[in-house]
């Protein structure tokens, strides 16, 4: 009987394959006809590989279940021959042969790793990100890869919470404008080659506002701040087309994600039109029954499959409750059919029934890894990241004729921290640690090191050490920040300061009276007051990735003139938190002077840097901001134009932003909104125009009713450097 089945199902598949009158649907719905419910309750079932001493191994069980056609995907396995060997135990010995997924985390690259997403964002370079996310795409595919866990599109305005990393940091314009880069990159022009992979948009939805900051905890808002904040991002990369969503850990407004048809059905669907499938998170089915909505595996794995999540991620309770929930008439066929033919869709899309082992060329595996491309390309978007906090003596960029210089710190001769979190694939020992980028950029240098502290122990173990050698120092680069594990998944902090002794040993190098350079590696915005009182010169590093030395040595010595902008608010402490750049104005405006007014009475309401800061090595100057029409009616557009100079002495980009506010509207505006950003390159006394044009679209928000509409009257549109610094005109929508 399998025999004929089979050989049935080979000759549909060649017919298939080259008869035009043949579609995915038809075949789809060919192959679900013969599938039993155990099979398609298989294919919405996906397994992690594991790891031991000796490398990759996959447990027993989920062999077993592989041969049994009862797996859809598994995730964590990637390499050509690896995967491959997977493959042929699901194609070769299971009843119907249909081929595995395999999905990862490839968040920041996969062997070449790039600069933590935070640190891309902060780079407001949209090509570049969409490039990073190719390359990644590039190597991700030729090891076997079908599918990235990525892009986080999670918003967020509390950096308590470690995830912040892996996102694009407060603002949903930007955020927005870089998950469709990223989707775009890893999604390229689809899967006619295979050196694609299906992205999956995570983590659905408002996962990044935990109450508290503190991890998986609940997420409660108004839908109005919902679809105004936090659900742009996501749609933008459903918009730009990402085959996947991945459902969030989190409850929103009482009702976990995974089983919330509000999200999952009526917005994600219904409204955006989304047409792949939604897996959930690590056992986020399974934990239904925690958050207390959920009395059992049946119940669970009911609600979730109809709420719109069709695959179960680890939890093993679709492969254990459907064919029960199915006999027994609770779950529609229906309803597991058209989930099914979601994941075999992908499947098709990426040609794996025409050839399950497309992606699995040991070949072009070894030919793709680690090019001396890719590795170029990540150290660009290394040295665009940064973000120059403070230049104040113009000590950066440094001299070449430097003769003595010692590097301080606990992350100075990191390698495996450059990575950052989420590092996929990538080998730390790979990596260049900031001692080596300085070493290779100034050979007759002499070079002295120091970690001078540990990176989390209250101890003062090394500071003696660190003392001298800066003593003894023409300058010192101090590299103090948060280890690689501090930030990512499950990493919450209630503190923002510096780990363990960092700043004591800051404030100890400090006080000699040197030229010190402050290079911070981190995952999120840091309380770093002191620092900033104390240093006159910070770099933002951010976790550059594998070629982090070599980027931060160009920067630092000026071959790269940096132009990062903050992607997230930096606040003065804890306790201003959340705080982020679009607020709104209160019926207290604090007005510096009345007590009773919107504000603290320990602390300005000014974060310590704002979002959309950065500084250069050169200077700029905006002219006058104007306008070619000062009322716009319908569709017509308004064109501001303003003057930007560089009045410096070195070549820079410079990121110029446009924010909007709404003056008067039947819902309290936000005092600005960022609607616009170009990024500029100036030579030294060059002068450039720079226009934004701006429409109704520009000037829309959502109202009490939940409509997207841009009411009549008057708006400041504002362009400048920063989200503070800013030239303001004024215009009326008739
Ligand atoms: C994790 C993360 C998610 C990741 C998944 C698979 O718990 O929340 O971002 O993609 O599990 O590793």
């Amino acid at each position: 009987m399998k025999f004929i089945i089979t050989f049935t199902f080979f000759i549909a598949f060649h017919i298939g394959a080259f008869s035009q009158s043949f579609n995915s649907a038809h075949f789809i719905d060919s192959l679900l006809l013969q599938m039993t419910i155990e099979e398609k309750a298989g294919q919405l079932s996906l397994f992690t590989n594991d790891w031991n001493d000796s490398g990759d191994m996959i447990q027993d069980q989920y062999v077993e279940l592989i041969k049994d056609g009862k797996v859809g995907g598994i995730f964590n396995a990637h390499g050509a021959a690896y995967t491959r060997k997977l493959q042929e135990m699901a194609v070769n010995e299971s009843r119907l042969g249909i081929p595995l997924l395999f999905g990862f985390d490839v968040i920041h690259g996969h062997h070449t790793i790039f600069p933590v997403p935070l640190a891309e964002s902060s780079s407001w370079d949209l090509e570049a990100i969409e490039r990073s996310a190719r390359i990644a795409a590039l190597e991700a595919s030729a090891t076997g890869l079908h599918w990235v866990f990525a892009p986080m599109c999670d918003i967020s305005r509390d950096p308590r919470w470690g995830r912040v990393m892996e996102g694009a940091g407060e603002d949903p314009f930007l955020a927005s404008a870089i998950a469709a880069a990223r989707v775009k990159g890893f999604q390229g022009e689809g899967f006619v080659q295979p050196d694609a992979v299906a992205a999956c948009v995570k983590h659905f939805a408002a996962y990044g506002a935990p109450q508290a900051g503190r991890e998986y905890h609940s997420v409660d808002m108004s839908e109005l701040t919902l679809r105004e904040f936090y659900l742009p991002p996501y749609k933008a990369a459903v918009d730009a087309g990402a085959f996947t969503v991945m459902s969030a850990f989190n409850d929103l407004n009482g009702i976990p994600a995974t089983a919330n048809s509000f999200l999952l059905q009526k917005i994600l669907r219904d409204e955006w039109n989304f047409k792949g499938f939604v897996v959930s998170d690590f056992t986020s089915v399974l934990e239904l029954l925690n958050h207390g909505t959920a009395e059992n595996a049946a119940q669970a794995t009911l609600t979730a499959l109809s709420s719109g999540t069709e695959m179960d991620m680890q939890a093993f309770f679709y492969l254990q409750n459907i064919p029960h929930l199915v006999n027994k008439g609770f779950l529609e066929k229906s309803v597991l059919d058209a989930a099914v033919r979601k994941v075999l869709q992908l499947k098709y899309e990426l040609g794996l029934f025409n050839d399950p082992f497309r992606f699995c060329s040991v070949e072009r595996e070894q030919k793709m890894l680690m090019k001396d491309e890719f590795l170029e390309a990540s150290r660009d978007m290394a040295r665009k990241s940064m973000v120059l906090l403070k230049n104040d003596a113009s000590l950066l960029p440094l001299s070449k004729r430097l003769r003595k210089v010692a590097l301080i710190g606990p992350l100075a001769d990191s390698r495996q921290d450059m990575l950052g979190g989420w590092y996929a694939a990538g080998d730390g020992k790979k990596a260049v640690s900031l001692l080596d980028g300085l070493k290779s950029k100034l050979p007759d240098c002499e070079i002295t090191f120091t970690k001078g502290c540990d990176i989390v122990a209250q101890d003062e173990q090394d500071f003696d050490t660190a003392i001298k050698l800066a003593s003894e120092a023409e300058l010192v680069i101090l590299a103090l920040g948060e280890p690689a594990w501090m930030t990512g998944e499950a990493t919450s902090r209630t503190s923002l300061d510096l780990p363990g002794m960092q700043q004591e040993l800051a404030d100890k190098i400090l006080s000699l009276g040197k030229n010190v350079v402050v290079v911070l590696f981190n995952g999120r915005p840091l309380t770093i007051n002191k620092l900033d009182q104390n240093a006159s010169t910070i770099l933002e590093a951010w976790y550059p990735g594998t070629m982090a030395g070599s980027a931060l040595a160009d920067v630092l010595f000026g071959e790269y003139n940096p132009s990062g902008k903050l992607p997230m608010t930096f606040p003065r402490s804890v306790g201003q938190i959340p705080v982020f750049y679009n607020t709104k104005n209160t019926g207290r405006p604090w007005d510096g002077a009345t007590n009773t007014t919107s504000r603290y009475i320990d602390s300005p309401n000014e974060p310590l840097y704002c979002f959309g800061f950065g500084l250069s090595y050169t200077s700029f100057i905006y002219g006058d901001l104007s306008v070619d029409k000062n009322q716009i009616i319908d569709n017509e557009l308004v064109t501001a134009t303003i003057e930007l100079t560089n009045t410096g002495k070195f070549a820079g980009e410079e990121i110029v932003q446009l924010y909007i506010r709404d003056l008067v509207s039947s819902v309290s505006p936000a005092l600005k909104n960022l609607k616009g950003f170009q990024k500029i390159m100036l030579q030294p006394g060059e002068t450039k125009l720079v226009q934004f044009k701006i429409g109704r679209n520009d000037l829309a928000f959502y109202n009490k009713d939940l409509k997207r509409i841009a009411e009549p009257g008057e708006f400041e549109i504002m362009i400048g450097t920063d989200s503070m610094k800013l030239k303001t005109v004024r215009i009326r929508l008739l």
